[in-house]
Order: C-alpha cells, then structure tokens, then sequence
C-alpha cells in the first residue's frame, strides 16, 4: 500500500447481518478517492464486556489490542451507527469504553453518522455518540456529521445509494474528513 494513501478505520455500529450502517460504509468507501483506503472493522462482537479490573496495559484482552492498533494505524475514523432503545448499541459502547485509558481518539480526525428506518435518523444515538467520542478527546471534524432518516429507502439490496440528496451529502462528509486529515 503506497505510505501517502490515507487510512480509515471504519466501524459500523451494528453487528447484523444485512446491516443498512453497514452498508452505508461501504458505499461511502466507493464514493472516495483512489488514495483513501478504508478498513471495515467488523470484530465488535470479539471484545470482553468493558472491565476496568482487566484493562491493564500490559496484557489487555487481545482482541482490545487489536482494536487499539487499528485505531492507531488510522488516519481516521468513520462511524455509522443505528439507534438501539434511544441509545448507542451496547456494542459500540463497549468498544469506546475500551479506549479510554489507551487514548487513540486523542485527535483523531472522526466523522459520524447515524442511520435509521425512523423519522428521527438516530439522533439520540448521534447525540449520545458525540458526547463519548468528546470525552475520548476524537477531534469531530466541522461537516463531518449527518444523520439519515427513512435509511432503508435510500440504499437498495445492494447496498447502492439510490438518494442522489444523500450520495451528495455523504460525499461532502468523507471530503470535510479528508481534507481534515490532509490539513494536519
Ligand atoms: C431492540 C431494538 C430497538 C430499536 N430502537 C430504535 C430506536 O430507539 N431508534 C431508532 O431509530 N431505531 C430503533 N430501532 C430500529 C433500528 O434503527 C433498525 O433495526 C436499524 O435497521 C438497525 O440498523 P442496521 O440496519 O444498521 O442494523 C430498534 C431496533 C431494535 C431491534
């Protein structure tokens, strides 16, 4: 892989298969640059249950080192995420539970979305979501958030984007991420 490419972690909230977060991830992949490489994280379901007792960092669980390095070796990071019970699925907030004694966020360049078949487009998630990524010190990049409603009808069974207003928006997202990694 050419050292200029820019690398970003990508990390769908949801473990389902089928997942329209999912999805959306890789469609915002294909809207990208040549130079920009993501990674689909999809190991979620691989970490403990966050124990503070057991996050020590010489020999934390080894699938919590894995995500640290992936988080390390990442320009940035792209989230999207559904709304669980108005909150952030428990997987998530397990993972970023993980990181906050190793501190990878610090500065990290991170864009979030939500997506949801509802009207509201997982706000609360959204919202819960940024509050965690702030206590981590991630550095949300300005036009780098965006919350999609009615997401089932905007990307068909092939995960294809079929709303050219969200394929706009979504293109504006993964740039003003971009153009925040180059800027720095
Ligand atoms: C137990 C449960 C709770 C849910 N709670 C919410 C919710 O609070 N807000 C919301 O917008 N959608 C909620 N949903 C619907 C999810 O947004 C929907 O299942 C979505 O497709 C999940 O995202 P995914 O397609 O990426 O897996 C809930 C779904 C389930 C199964």
């Amino acid at each position: 892989m050419d050292e200029n490419n820019i690398k970003i972690l990508a990390i769908s909230g949801s473990v389902r298969d089928n997942s329209s977060n999912s999805k959306l991830l890789r469609a915002v992949a294909n809207l990208s640059s040549e130079n920009v490489v993501f990674k689909f994280y999809n190991e979620l379901e691989t970490l403990p249950h966050f124990n503070p007792g057991i996050d020590n960092d010489e020999s934390p669980p080894a699938p919590v080192t894995i995500l640290r390095n992936y988080l390390k070796e990442a320009d940035g990071v792209l989230f999207s995420t559904p709304e669980y019970a108005n909150g952030v699925p428990g997987v998530l907030k397990n993972a970023l539970d993980w990181i906050v004694s190793s501190g990878e966020f610090m500065n990290k360049p991170v864009a979030v979305i939500s997506g949801s078949p509802h009207p509201g487009g997982g706000e609360k998630a959204h919202a819960s979501l940024l509050l965690t990524l702030n206590m981590l010190s991630a550095k949300i990049v300005e036009g780098g958030t965006m919350m999609i409603p009615f997401i089932t009808t905007k990307l068909n069974a092939d995960g294809k984007i079929t709303d050219p207003v969200m394929k706009q928006e979504l293109i504006n997202l993964i740039n003003a991420l971009v153009d925040d990694i180059n800027k720095h």
